[in-house]
């Protein structure tokens, strides 16, 4: 439809000029791009809509008028031949496109390698940051939402074409860190993860908690993480390389729950190594006058003519905080990765602090400045209440992906598929991740979510096994069919046959696919993919119940139909990789 799309808007646009010139009228006829196309409400009003309200004020004619003359003039122009028929109904023009000339052209499309790919974000550099955890404890679910948004929309991006950079920012120091190593150093007894069992994460957010417990024995406990603080700053030895072990066995966890559920980067930052770069920048910019220095002595932006408050940028005794390192890091970045885009994927608790760094970047002149972005996220809750408190009663990542993989292998035994699932854990994994992501990504990110992981796994409805299961439904009609059974291996595939109302639906939905990819990316929203392979995937699910494929008895149909099954099984393939679920044969 999207080559339809383009055709059409330039023969209306034909059609508008020679209009223009019967009229004698003194305007400019309108360039093709910019001529409105809608989707009538109503299939049976065509596939296109033109509404001529804003030609009808600029011809001085009634929107009824300028569409009826329109309708007679594409009738006489050639191209529109064979592509379909224009009507003027009502104060709209409304175009039925020929079907089977679009079914082929669309099933061809589709079969190419290019299919899925679009060109609308080239030549932008986009870099991608999200999961950027603190290393003092393992991932909780709110992670897995960001982990998810990050990954989709890095996908989606480089899908529309953008050249795109994932980096994990991790904070690896400070007083989180220093809390889990003081309580190791008081309770460990030099373990290691392997001498507890545990992963490596857990291991330290294990110590983490425990520092709660060390509190409360100990009222002198926080001071003796502020001094870890400091002995880590001073470059004391010890405490360094006992950071660097904690960090390294949490970075080892952190990195297989990646794996599992996956997620992937092109590039780790870790505080420790960023958390200085920024004084200078701040520095440099207290030359230029973009700062001041306050009586207190500490380095200051007032940001009041935009609304935001006078903010601290270096404290009095020149150490660093939060955005100090935030803005050097936005601009070593770039210097070594020239991007014209950033997207930080963080929690909706950090707005205000992302719009102060846009700001003071803006202000500092940096072109790329322009175009910051902070995709924000709001909370995730479990329904029975199990979430949150800063102690360590979080939904933990790797629990949650073990109990809904249980959960989906349960389901899978319950129903007696063990025979076509194959490895039940395997599938289990796949299904849980898809059930997981879809619900993740499926509303927009400024939403709250209440994650229900049982809703979640219906293979009916709006969850990601459904999409799963449709998917796979389409796989095992091919997979019969190259085994040589049924009745299309005795026809040829013919799109004209592709014409009743159900097939043509599906074709228009299928041909959607790169544009919705160019919605998606545009609007950086994975909800709008997410939201095509369940339009999609409902589609066919409704299609195939009426429509029998390899058991038509017109051959000719039956290889029709196929070739139909087979670009709804690529669409959602594409459109479940983009959304971060697993992709099954079968289920
Ligand atoms: N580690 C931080 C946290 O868990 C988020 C970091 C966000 N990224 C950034 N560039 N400031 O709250």
């Amino acid at each position: 439809m999207v080559e339809s799309k383009t055709a059409w808007k330039r023969i209306v646009a034909r059609a508008l000029a020679a209009y223009i010139a019967e009229k004698g009228q003194d305007c400019a006829p309108p360039d093709p791009e910019s001529v409105v196309l809608e989707r009538p409400p109503k299939p049976e009003l065509g596939d296109f809509g033109f509404p001529m309200f804003p030609y009808a004020r600029l011809l001085r004619a009634s929107p009824q008028a300028v569409a009826t003359a329109l309708a007679a003039i594409i009738a006489r122009d050639p191209e529109s031949h064979g592509r379909g028929e224009a009507r003027a109904e009502g104060p709209y023009l409304n175009v039925r496109v020929a079907r089977a000339a679009e079914s082929a052209r669309v099933l061809a499309a589709v079969a190419d390698p290019t299919w899925g790919r679009t060109t609308s974000q080239a030549g932008h550099k986009v870099l991608i940051e999200f999961s950027s955890p603190n290393t003092n404890k393992p991932l909780h679910l709110g992670h897995l939402r960001n982990n998810a948004l990050g990954e989709s929309l890095s996908r989606i991006l480089r899908a529309a074409g953008a050249e795109v950079r994932k980096v994990n920012h991790l904070n690896d120091r400070g007083i989180n860190i220093c809390r889990s190593m003081l309580a190791y150093l008081r309770y460990g007894e030099g373990r290691s993860p392997e001498d507890e069992g545990l992963k490596g994460d857990h291991f330290v957010g294990k110590y983490y908690v425990l520092f709660n417990k060390l509190k409360a024995e100990d009222p002198t406990a926080e001071v003796a993480a502020q001094e870890l603080v400091r002995r880590w700053e001073s470059g004391d030895p010890e405490i360094r390389a006992l950071q660097e072990r904690m960090n390294a066995w949490t970075f080892e966890g952190l990195k297989a729950t990646y794996a599992r559920t996956g997620i992937s980067f092109d590039a780790y930052d870790f505080e420790t190594e960023t958390y200085e770069i920024g004084r200078e920048e701040v520095l440099k910019g207290l030359a230029r006058g973009v700062f001041y220095r306050e009586g207190d002595g500490s380095i200051q932006i007032d940001l009041e003519d935009v609304g935001l408050d006078k903010k601290v940028l270096l404290r009095k005794d020149g150490t660093s905080i939060y955005i100090t390192q935030d803005i050097g890091t936005a601009i070593r970045r770039h210097e070594s990765w020239p991007y014209d885009r950033v997207v930080y994927v963080v929690g909706n608790e950090q707005q205000y602090h992302f719009k102060v760094l846009f700001e003071v970047l803006k202000r500092l002149g940096f072109d790329w400045a322009r175009d910051l972005h902070h995709l924000s996220y709001g909370m995730v809750n479990l329904p029975s209440g199990r979430m949150k408190t800063r102690e360590g009663t979080i939904v933990d990542a790797d629990d949650l992906v073990d109990e809904v993989a249980a959960m989906a292998a349960a389901e899978i035994e319950a129903k007696g598929r063990e025979e076509s699932a194959g490895s039940v854990k395997e599938i289990a994994e796949k299904i849980a991740l898809g059930a997981l992501h879809y619900f993740l990504l499926h509303v927009a990110p400024v939403k709250d979510i209440l994650y229900d992981p049982a809703a979640s796994l219906s293979f009916t409805g709006d969850t990601g096994p459904y999409i799963q299961y449709m998917g796979a439904r389409a796989a095992s009609i091919l997979r019969k069919h190259a085994a040589g059974e049924g009745n299309a291996v005795k026809g040829r595939a013919d799109p004209a046959l592709l014409e009743g109302d159900a097939e043509w639906g599906l074709v228009k939905l299928i041909a959607e696919l790169p544009e919705r990819i160019d919605q998606a990316a545009a609007s950086m929203e994975p909800s709008v993919m997410a939201g095509y392979a369940h339009d999609l995937a409902a589609a066919f699910s409704a299609w195939y119940r009426d429509n029998p494929v390899l058991n038509c008895p017109d051959p000719n149909l039956a290889a029709t139909r196929l070739e139909l099954v087979r670009a709804v099984r690529r669409n959602l393939e594409l459109a479940s990789q983009l959304v971060c679920i697993p992709v099954l044969e079968s289920m």
